[in-house]
């Protein structure tokens, strides 16, 4: 994805949803409605993006995946008169659909459509499929997690509008009563999921609105619905019962343990450069604890690390394509998955194949995010992120720096598997690497 990518999706969007505006300005308060949600998701998604340290592609995908969820609600809107997927048709698909019909998302590399157009059609599912790659979940959780953010605000305005001409279908025309219902109530003091059939009161749907929270993903979103104090609207006219009372009671509890870590952290004071290397630099760091304490931490400050694991097909036998070369830290010969550092600037996925093509001479038709971590986030700054190489062609030539001596040669999966972490398999990096490609082929889950 490219950096005009976003500025593109949002002004097909923009164009895209007001020609459905028409001279019923009934119907366009309805359009507005979407079309504001959209604008407000795309900001908590940069703000989510921001929390978790997202850049690049994957923060371009996370904002086009957020201005785009709902662009199935104008075409839902304008056949059906009506934004209950119950009464009408689900609008996660028809969102999907849209963006396909509409090539909306011709510039960007196949992958990124995928992921986006997997998030558009599961933002609204009961249950994110078990199927997902774990790029295309991770990215269909944060679209639900930013979308039930903003819902949040739009039903807590609801709840505090006092207007007697306010629309009813918010609430699905239940009964406006403090009355909540035994089995919403027991459900929702021990976690479990509710059945909508289950509501009889507009108490009963604050419970169930409530428990939505229960299912956000990412802490960090958590930690800005907490900020944003949406939910204290639903909170604050919950009914002066028992289990009215209850309720909030538990709903801040959950929300305490989950967001509540000031106690955790450290503000830095100052930082100075000790030293630096080629490969990395030395730092210390002046750090405060919430209780005063001081302490000095060092950090090395390496670049992100990308590994690649190239998988290719030969007689019917899965092999790798490893490389073998000297490490100095160890002072020995490993056996590895190509791998290296990511250039100042320079796409993370690009220095991927870059990487590949240099140690191996091998070119990749595709190219699958496998996951993200920090090696060692106590003193390490960096993060590594391994990816999966298919569709392999050979140049037949490696590109080798001046003091690079690198042989590559196909192993067969099994035995990579069954040999990582001994012998010539020493480096941990790797094992993270295999971890995630067995993860992704389904050898391994939860
Ligand atoms: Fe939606």
């Amino acid at each position: 994805m490219k950096s005009t990518d976003i500025p593109q999706i949002r002004e097909w969007f923009k164009e895209y949803a007001e020609g459905f505006l028409t001279d019923d300005e009934g119907f366009n308060a309805n359009i507005r409605l979407k079309i504001d949600h959209s604008y407000r998701v795309l900001d908590r998604m940069e703000e989510l993006a921001d929390a978790l340290g997202l850049r690049g592609r994957r923060r371009r995908i996370a904002l086009g995946c957020a201005i785009l969820h709902d662009c199935g609600r104008f075409e839902q809107l304008k056949r059906h008169r009506t934004f209950s997927d119950f009464r009408s048709e689900n609008h996660g698909e028809l969102g999907a659909y849209v963006i396909k019909q509409e090539n909306v998302l011709k510039d960007l590399t196949p992958q990124a459509r995928n992921i986006i157009e997997t998030a558009v059609r599961y933002h609204n599912a009961r249950l994110v499929p078990e199927k997902l790659t774990a790029e295309q979940r991770f990215f269909t959780e944060l679209t639900r997690d930013a979308d039930k953010i903003d819902i949040f605000k739009v039903i807590g305005e609801y709840y505090l509008d006092e207007s007697p001409d306010k629309d009813p279908t918010m609430v699905h025309n239940l009964e406006e009563s403090p009355v909540i219902s035994d089995t919403v109530y027991e459900h929702f003091m021990s976690d479990r999921a509710f059945n909508f059939e289950e509501m009889r009161t507009v108490s009963d749907f604050k419970l169930f609105q409530l428990s939505w929270v229960w299912d956000i993903n990412n802490r960090e979103a958590l930690m800005l619905l907490e900020e944003l104090g949406y939910a204290e609207a639903i909170l604050s006219t919950l009914p002066d019962t028992d289990r009215g009372r209850a309720a909030e009671a538990k709903f801040r509890e959950f929300m305490k343990k989950h967001t509540d870590e000031a106690h955790l952290g450290w503000t830095e004071i100052s930082r100075e450069k000790l030293h630096d290397c080629r490969i990395f630099s030395l730092y210390s760091s002046q750090r405060l604890s919430i209780e005063n304490k001081e302490t000095t931490a060092y950090m090395v400050d390496a670049p992100d690390w990308v590994t690649v694991v190239p998988k290719i097909e030969k007689d019917g036998k899965e092999y790798f394509v490893m490389v073998r070369q000297y490490r100095h830290g160890l002072m020995k010969i490993t056996t590895e998955f190509p791998a290296g550092t990511v250039e100042p600037g320079e796409e993370p996925e690009l220095a991927a194949l870059r990487e590949l093509e240099e140690e191996t001479g091998y070119r990749a038709g595709r190219l699958t995010w496998l996951g993200s971590v920090n090696p060692n986030p106590a003193f390490l700054t960096n993060e590594f992120t391994a990816y999966l190489a298919e569709d392999l062609t050979a140049t037949g030539s490696q590109s080798l720096d001046e003091h690079e001596y690198v042989d590559y040669e196909l192993i067969p999966v099994d035995d990579v598997v069954k040999r990582m972490g001994s012998g010539e398999y020493r480096n941990g990096t790797m094992l993270m690497a295999l971890m995630y490609y067995l993860r992704e082929t389904g050898k391994i889950n939860g």
